[in-house]
């Protein structure tokens, strides 16, 4: 199977989405000229170029792709070369209305904009086939071709009635019989029994709540027919050209595409990621994405797009403070990213993007945006061949579902203030706080080789994903569990007790009386620390300990944390520092050691094969203690017990004794 080792060829691919057909001619040589001053090697091509290719149906214009494609090639930039499927022409959906999507209240979403598909439309996935067939015949073996990049951030729903033909087949194949879906929908509650198939709908608007499980159901199904888009095109681009890898990029931690599912079928994992520059942990959200792509990926993966300055989708749009872009950039890489590119390469000059900064802003060559790219290129192209194909490795497993995530974000529940993703993030935050790497994995996946499982809020979990947390604590493994998991089955049936019985036996719980969301703003004193958002009444087996009891309210003196052995049971979410000490005592006790311990405040440490990374979030200057005889590769320099970071400073070092 090809990978993103053949495309980065021991380099650290740099660039970004390339977007010509935005320019007239004479800028493309400028565009090349600079992107060899800035170290480019690859560029990701024809994105949004379907209106260009095929200005009317059935047209082919690939002459100025050719030039590109040539021009490229000659100054040694490869293509990421992308199916322009995300954006049809305005041809299609004037000429084809039953291609525009559906909201859930039947109105239309019409072209002028992006990405306005019906995923389940034939006709769309006609002209996508025809075109990608063109497409991969013509370019398959062009010298510049690296990686296939199929489509763009696959994110649409639709509601339309091909859509919901399709979701009956959908269903049809999950349940066999109308009766099986009505058992496992519960469409005994308010007479929503179904009789025949074609009675039944996507989750249009109503009246009121909407069948739990039909949502649940129809996201399901949304990820799966984005996904045989996917693998519609992949198929026609692997068939013309077996030994490119393929792609699509994620929008991390996007509830429209199980990823899990998603990336086992691409040869190549990548995504987009945005911190954003004023969020005072925007290091810990791109070391969270970092994370979960590259459990996605099961090794290194592609940073298809970041921003070297602003986006423009945010209320206020924050540039990056000189410094940042690098020390995020060298994170990724940290993290396990073997490509950094960016949206986009030039600054738009037109068209909804055009304050969204490029790696070569308005300002142009002269800007400290483009000048700081220009330096991040040469270190990237300094550490590449030590850094790209190694592996990062992690002791302690974070589990994250999208069943879960889709089933407990709906209406309806003990609390709406519950936000599935911030729970992760605050757990993965009090991981990284400890210096503790960690991986994320699916709750069905062999966990043998971690210390140890974190489950931040699992509401769903399938039986076997019940037996397989049950089979690793009882091989040894430690794992520590939080509020408001294994509530529900895999249809969203509340499990008799509220919590599955294997796991209130497994971390010692007898009866889960009630669940006890905590308003805004709310905390609860818990013996130690004080603790937000949720909170449960439990009462305890005889021989369970008690790690800490609630303090005040109506649940005082019962438990809030608990553990049987080496299975703990976190029932509410402990303010930032408490939790960091309880997972970091967990961990400890598991055998999972932080990277480099004694880290300054603000100080990053990773391991990558060989390499230590020190990421430094702060503006202050601080000094690292480190082992031994190591040489910066990013500055050559040999550094004997401690290095000095200034600002965002990094150091990528190798000890002396490896070489
Ligand atoms: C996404 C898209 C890009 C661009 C950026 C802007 O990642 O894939 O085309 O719109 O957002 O941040």
């Amino acid at each position: 199977m090809p990978s993103l080792r053949d495309a980065a060829r021991g380099r650290i691919l740099f660039g970004g989405d390339y977007n010509p057909e935005q320019w007239p001619e004479e800028v493309w040589e400028d565009d090349v000229r600079l992107m060899k001053e800035a170290g480019v090697n690859s560029v990701t091509l024809g994105v949004f170029s379907w209106a260009k290719i095929e200005p009317r149906p059935g047209a082919r214009e690939f002459d100025w792709l050719d030039r590109l494609m040539d021009l490229l090639h000659a100054h040694d930039v490869g293509v990421v070369l992308a199916t322009p499927t995300a954006s049809p022409p305005p041809w299609m959906g004037a000429q084809h209305p039953e291609t525009l999507p559906r909201s859930e209240d039947g109105s239309v979403v019409w072209y002028g904009s992006r990405q306005q598909f019906c995923a389940s439309s034939p006709v769309y996935r006609r002209y996508a086939a025809a075109l990608t067939e063109d497409l991969a015949a013509r370019y398959a073996n062009h010298p510049a071709l690296t990686v296939w990049h199929i489509n763009n951030e696959y994110c649409t729903h639709c509601w339309c009635d091909e859509t919901a033909a399709h979701f009956r087949r959908w269903l049809q194949n999950r349940y066999g019989t109308v009766e099986a879906l009505n058992e496992a929908w519960g469409t005994a509650f308010w007479s929503q029994r179904y009789d025949t198939w074609s009675e039944i709908l996507p989750p249009r608007k109503a009246q009121y709540m909407k069948n739990p499980t039909q949502v649940l159901d129809f996201k399901r199904f949304t990820s799966d027919a984005l996904l045989e888009c996917y693998v519609t095109e992949r198929d026609i681009v692997a068939r013309h050209s077996p030994d490119i890898p393929v792609t699509t990029n994620f929008m991390p931690l996007w509830s429209g595409q199980d990823a899990w599912a998603w990336s086992a079928q691409e040869d190549i994992v990548s995504v987009d990621i945005y911190p954003d520059p004023k969020d005072p942990l925007g290091g810990q959200y791109n070391a969270m994405l970092a994370d979960m792509t590259r459990s996605q990926a099961a090794g290194p993966w592609m940073l298809m797009e970041q921003a070297a300055g602003p986006v423009n989708w945010r209320g206020v749009n924050h540039p990056k403070p000189a410094g940042l872009n690098r020390l995020w950039s060298l994170q990724s890489v940290a993290r396990g990213a073997d490509a950094v590119c960016y949206f986009q390469w030039r600054q738009s000059r037109q068209g909804s993007e055009k304050f969204h900064s490029g790696m070569l802003t308005h300002a142009g060559e002269q800007g400290r945006t483009f000048r700081e790219v220009k330096g991040l290129g040469a270190e990237l192209a300094t550490i590449g061949a030590a850094v790209s194909g190694t592996d990062v490795p992690a002791d302690v497993a974070i589990l994250h579902d999208w069943d879960a995530w889709w089933a407990g974000a709906q209406e309806g529940r003990p609390s709406a203030l519950l936000d599935y993703t911030e729970v992760v993030r605050s757990w993965h935050r009090a991981l990284w706080e400890t210096g503790i790497s960690t991986e994320f994995a699916r709750p069905e996946a062999d966990l043998g080789r971690f210390k140890a499982v974190a489950v931040p809020q699992l509401y769903l979990l399938t039986d076997a994903a019940i037996d397989n947390l049950v089979g690793y604590v009882r091989g040894g493994g430690t794992l520590v569990c939080g509020f408001f998991s294994g509530v529900a089955d895999a249809d969203d049936r509340i499990r008799p007790g509220g919590m599955d019985v294997r796991l209130r036996e497994l971390f010692g719980i007898r009866t889960l009386h009630e669940w006890w969301p905590l308003d805004t703003d709310t905390t609860v004193e818990c013996d130690g620390f004080r603790a937000g958002l949720w909170s449960e009444e439990l009462e305890p087996e005889r021989g369970t300990q008690v790690v800490s009891a609630y303090r005040d309210g109506e649940l005082a003196g019962l438990p809030a944390v608990l553990r049987k052995g080496r299975a703990w049971y976190v029932s509410t979410l402990p303010e930032p520092e408490a939790l960091r000490t309880l997972l970091g005592r967990v961990a400890e006790e598991a055998g999972a050691r932080p990277v480099l311990a004694g880290l300054p405040a603000d100080v990053e440490a990773v391991r990558r094969g060989e390499l230590l990374f020190l990421l430094h979030h702060g503006r202050s200057t601080v000094t690292v203690s480190v082992p031994g005889e190591q040489v910066d590769l990013l500055t050559g320099r040999v550094v004997a017990g401690s290095v000095a970071l200034g600002r965002y400073g990094a150091a990528v070092l190798r000890s002396r004794a490896a070489r």
